[in-house]
């Protein structure tokens, strides 16, 4: 089964949004760099700017996934249905930020993806998705 790499709001424009906080690396780089990575074990890379759709991967990923890598963006610090998604999701998942969210403004201090995921990366760039994908792949016993 794949991996399931899905990215939440804003995330599309990866390279130019803030460089300085996010990186140069455009979305396609970093999904580049994992399948590159990955070796045999597929990857289904995937990004949206609708909450409702996230959701709908995550409940997807739970069937069709070995394990789930989740950038969810700004939905990490609102959405009570993804949260409720995630606790649903039957394969493990890990939690990726570009930044530090930790470190940043005070409505970022509020997560609620942390709470219902095996394993949460933050403030390494685009590095965590790599360091996501060694963690998945070993939670997924491959
Ligand atoms: C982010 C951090 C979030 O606070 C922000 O809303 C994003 C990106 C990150 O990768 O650092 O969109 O998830």
């Amino acid at each position: 089964k794949p991996i399931y790499v899905l990215g939440g709001p804003n995330l599309n424009l990866l390279g130019t949004r803030e460089p300085d906080i996010y990186g140069r690396d455009t979305l396609d780089d970093i999904h580049a760099r994992l399948k590159a990575q990955a070796g045999d074990t597929p990857i289904e890379a995937r990004q949206t700017n609708s909450e409702g759709e996230l959701v709908t991967w995550v409940q997807e990923a739970s069937k069709e996934a070995s394990a789930v890598i989740l950038n969810a963006g700004a939905y990490t610090h609102t959405s009570v249905a993804l949260h409720d998604a995630l606790r649903a999701c039957a394969v493990p998942v890990v939690e990726v930020h570009l930044s530090n969210p930790a470190a940043r403004e005070a409505f970022r201090q509020v997560n609620y993806v942390a709470p219902a995921v095996n394993a949460s990366i933050a403030g390494l760039g685009a590095y965590g998705y790599e360091l996501a994908l060694m963690a998945a792949l070993k939670l997924s016993g491959k």
